[in-house]
C-alpha cells in the first residue's frame, strides 16, 4: 500500500477523506495531522479525533499543528462547515489521545524514518504545517514521494473570484509548498467541483447502512444545505476525498504537468493558483493539475471503503 500522511482541517469533506483513506487497502495511513482552517485548531483537532472514533481508527498518531497562518490572521468557514467545523451529525467523544509532538515534528519524523520516496503527503487544508515542515527540515523535500493536495484551481475560485479557501487563507504557506521541488499534484476546484454528492450517491451510501455510513449521510446533508445556500450548488462538491482517491487510483482523474505558482500580491487575485499553459511544461517542472473526474469510479471507492469499515 501507499503510505500517506493526511494533513487536514475536518471539515465535512476532510472527514470523508479520513474514512476513505482508512477503508482502502491501497492506503497505509501513517499519521493524521491538523491545521486551523474550516474552524479553529482546537475544534478541527477535536473533530479529527471524533471521526477517528466513528471510523474505528486506532494505532495511528494524530497531532495538532498550526493554530494560525504564517503571516495572516485566522479565517474560518462557519458558513460552510458550521460552528463546530463539523455540524450535522452528533460527534462522539474522542477515545484516541493526541500525540505529544507538534504536527510539523510528526510530519518530519515520519518522513525521515521511512525509506526515501515512500511517503506521500496529502494536505486537505491550509498548507501551513507542510510549509513549516519544509522550512524546518529541508531534507524531507527530496524524500517525499509526492504531494497530492486539495486546494487551488486553474483560475477558478470559491473564497474569491479566483482563489480557493485552502490556498487563500495561507497564501504564503501555499507559495512555499508550490515552489519546493517535490512532485506536486494540485487536486483543485477544476476537479473537485465534479465530485458532486448527487441523490444517487447519497442513496448508495445510505444502503451501506452502518454507523459510519449514516455519519457520512448526515455530513452530506448539512454540507449540501450550506453549499446550496452559500454557493448555489444543487449538490455539494466533496473536495478532499478526491486527493485520497488519486493516491488510491490515479486513473480516477486526468493529470497534466504545468507550471503552477501562487499569487501573493494581487489586490483582486491574492491566493490565485496561476497555471502557465503557454508552452509545453519544461522538463524541470514538478507541478501538475488534476481535471476530469471519473465520477462513478470515485464514488465507488468511497462506498467500497465504507463497506470495508463496516460497523467498527
Ligand atoms: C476546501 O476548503 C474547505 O472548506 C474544504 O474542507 C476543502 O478542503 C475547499 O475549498
Ligand atoms: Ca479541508
Amino acid at each position: 500500500p501507499k503510505k500517506i500522511i493526511l494533513d487536514c482541517d475536518p471539515g465535512h469533506d476532510d472527514a470523508i477523506a479520513m474514512l476513505l483513506a482508512h477503508g482502502s487497502p491501497e492506503i497505509e495511513l501513517l499519521a493524521v495531522t491538523t491545521v486551523m482552517g474550516n474552524q479553529t485548531l482546537e475544534k478541527v483537532t477535536h473533530n479529527a479525533l471524533s471521526v477517528a472514533r466513528v471510523a474505528g481508527i486506532t494505532g495511528v498518531p494524530f497531532a495538532a499543528g498550526a493554530h494560525r497562518p504564517l503571516v495572516r490572521e485566522v479565517e474560518t468557514a462557519p458558513s460552510i462547515h458550521g460552528e463546530s467545523g463539523l455540524d450535522g451529525p452528533v460527534l462522539p467523544d474522542p477515545v484516541l489521545e493526541l500525540d505529544s509532538r507538534h504536527a510539523v515534528d510528526l510530519i518530519i519524523d515520519t518522513i525521515m524514518s521511512h525509506e526515501p520516496g515512500t511517503v506521500t503527503l496529502v494536505p486537505t487544508g491550509a498548507l501551513t504545517n507542510i510549509a513549516m515542515a519544509a522550512r524546518k527540515e529541508p531534507r524531507i523535500v527530496p524524500r517525499v514521494r509526492e504531494v497530492v493536495l486539495m486546494g487551488g484551481g486553474v483560475h477558478v475560485g470559491n473564497w474569491s473570484a479566483v482563489a480557493e479557501f485552502n490556498i487563500v487563507i495561507d497564501p504564503e504557506a501555499a507559495h512555499i509548498v508550490f515552489n519546493e521541488k517535490w512532485p506536486l499534484v494540485m487536486v483543485g476546484l477544476d476537479l473537485t467541483h465534479e465530485a458532486l454528492a448527487t441523490t444517487e450517491v447519497a442513496e448508495r451510501i445510505a444502503a451501506v447502512n452502518t454507523v459510519p455510513a449514516r455519519f457520512v449521510g448526515e455530513l452530506l446533508e448539512f454540507f449540501g444545505e450550506t453549499y446550496k445556500r452559500e454557493q448555489g450548488f444543487d449538490y455539494p462538491p466533496v473536495h478532499d476525498p478526491c486527493a485520497v482517491a488519486y493516491v488510491i487510483d490515479p486513473t480516477v482523474m486526468k493529470v497534466t504537468k504545468v507550471p503552477l505558482d501562487v499569487e501573493l500580491t494581487g489586490a483582486l487575485t491574492l491566493g490565485m493558483t496561476v497555471a502557465d499553459f503557454r508552452a509545453p511544461a519544461p522538463a524541470e517542472c514538478t507541478t501538475h493539475v488534476a481535471t476530469d473526474l471519473d465520477h462513478g469510479k470515485f464514488w465507488g471507492l468511497v462506498v467500497d471503503a465504507l463497506k470495508r469499515i463496516g460497523d467498527p
